[in-house]
């Protein structure tokens, strides 16, 4: 699927719409992921929040660029936790290992975005949604997402 935005505004209406989407296609077996790739400034950050309005997350969402991860606890939901990961930053200070990804993954209440999920070096789930933002104008972002089972 794929989606072309013309502002930041429309790309977090996107975001919101997925996140209804997910609660409506439900948990799996293991944590909801979603990888979010795309060049900086491409949307991804922006994407998230609106994703996290759509879960009914108040909170504004700052990039965790410095801190690779931070956890937003939803009320009300099929999921009990938002976990934005951003893995731009990670290297020799900040290790993937103090993550705790398996543990992460492996809960199906965490619904959990990664920014620049390609600083991983090991595999993700086969399972995982892909988004991917191209910047077409200063303006303009085209959107393409993959394997997520249903859009409504
Ligand atoms: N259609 C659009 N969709 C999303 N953002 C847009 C759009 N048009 C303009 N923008 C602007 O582009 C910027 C996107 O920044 P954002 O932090 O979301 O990018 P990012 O992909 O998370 O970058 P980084 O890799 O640095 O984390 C914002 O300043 C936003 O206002
Ligand atoms: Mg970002």
């Amino acid at each position: 699927m794929e989606i072309l935005t013309t502002s930041a505004q429309e790309t977090q209406k996107l975001g919101e719409k997925i996140g209804h989407s997910l609660i409506k296609n439900g948990k799996g077996k293991q944590a909801t992921i979603l990888t979010l790739s795309g060049e900086l400034g491409s949307g991804k950050t922006t994407f998230v929040q609106g994703l996290a309005r759509g879960l009914g997350i108040k909170k504004r969402i700052l990039s965790p660029t410095f801190i690779l991860s931070r956890e937003y606890l939803l009320k009300n939901s099929i999921f009990k936790k938002l976990i934005h990961i951003d893995l731009y930053r990670l290297g020799e200070q900040n290790k993937v290992e103090s993550l705790g990804l398996e543990e992460i993954f492996a809960n199906p209440e965490n619904l959990v975005v990664i920014e620049w999920p390609e600083r991983l070096g090991l595999g993700l789930p086969k399972q995982v949604i892909r988004i991917e933002f191209k910047q077409m104008s200063e303006t303009e972002r085209l959107v393409s997402i993959k394997n997520l089972i249903r859009v409504t």
